[in-house]
């Protein structure tokens, strides 16, 4: 289901179905007409800096949603019937208190974006408390591919870098690069969602790599994909990224992509998932860099203005 309006497709192996998770009574009419036995509640304002600016926004669409979808499930009399599965996140634990982080981990959410996850991850183990649903909420720490959307930093970053291997742009311009993200493949997360869902019993669990890299080392990764090493020089607003033997500028970084509170370390610890139902990831950091730059050395090849 869609967040956002998109098109009805007839004659393909599915159906996309106009739907507003601010509004109630086209969830109880989608799920009514569907009548679905497993939901992926993926729907969210999922990006952590714009959730400062559209706070409220961002707590009816990612956090009261959530309940709406849950609600209009109990209106349709399919409570019984339906497995969800909530998309929280690792951003739960913001201002970490201990890594890595596994499910007893407390939250410190750091963000609108965090505050109304949790709001989300909270009232899903209610409604399975209370009304016995079989809702699971999978803790993704990120996952990124070659459709991850261009102002998350991976994208961002694979983007650029493409462009700049074709002379199409000079310099990258980014935020924080000392942050630490648990990066792992959306085509593994993906499958571990619904391994979860085909449980016998809801639960709650973390999904993860286990390794956590910087936003620097992606960048250093994703250069070295297109034979140029970088060299950084300088600290803090005034660090630049220097191609290695010409000295061209690469990288700079620009304060309006910092976040008024930030989320310094994530490092996810998935053995509950591993021991419950036997996933480990398949991709790791490197083979994610080479897919996304292979995918967007491609994308700019063929259409520059991508
Ligand atoms: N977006 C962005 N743009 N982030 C930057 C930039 C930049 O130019 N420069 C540095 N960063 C840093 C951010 O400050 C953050 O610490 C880190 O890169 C990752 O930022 P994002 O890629 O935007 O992802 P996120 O970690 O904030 O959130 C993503 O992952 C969560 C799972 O932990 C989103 O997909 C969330 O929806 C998801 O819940």
């Amino acid at each position: 289901m869609y967040q956002n309006p998109s098109t009805h497709q007839e004659g393909a192996s599915f159906k996309l179905h106009y739907g507003d998770m601010t509004d109630s009574s086209c969830l109880v009419k989608i799920i009514a007409q569907v009548r679905p036995t497993e939901i992926y509640n993926l729907a969210a304002q999922s990006h952590v800096k714009i959730s400062f600016d559209l706070s409220e926004y961002t707590a009816e669409v990612d956090g009261v949603g959530t309940l709406r979808l849950l609600d209009a499930i109990r209106t349709c009399g399919l409570e019984k019937q339906v497995k969800f599965y909530q998309a929280s996140t690792s951003e739960l634990y913001g201002k970490v208190a201990e890594t890595p982080q596994n499910e007893k981990t407390p939250f410190y959410p750091r963000s609108p974006y965090a505050c109304a996850k949790m709001y989300g991850f909270w009232i899903v183990i209610n409604y399975r408390e209370a009304y016995d649903m079989f809702a699971c909420n999978g803790i993704l720490f990120n996952h990124e591919s070659p459709r991850r959307g261009e102002n998350f930093v991976t994208r961002k970053i694979t983007r650029t870098v493409a462009k700049i291997s074709l002379k199409q742009q000079e310099v990258l311009e980014l935020g924080n690069l000392d942050s630490k993200r648990d990066w792992g493949h959306a085509r593994d997360y993906v499958e571990a969602m619904w391994m979860m869902l085909q449980l016998e019993k809801p639960d709650d669990f973390v999904i993860a790599t286990g390794e956590t890299h910087s936003v620097r080392e992606f960048v250093e990764e994703s250069f070295k994909f297109i034979g140029k090493t970088i060299e950084w020089r300088g600290s803090g607003v005034d660090e630049i990224g220097v191609e290695k033997g010409t000295d061209v500028v690469r990288v700079k970084v620009n304060p309006k992509y910092f976040r008024p509170t930030e989320v310094d370390l994530l490092l996810g610890d998935a053995s509950k998932a591993k021991s419950v139902f036997g996933w480990t990831p398949k991709v790791g950091f490197l083979d994610l860099v080479k897919d996304m730059m292979t995918a967007d050395i491609e994308l700019m090849k063929n259409n520059p203005r991508a």
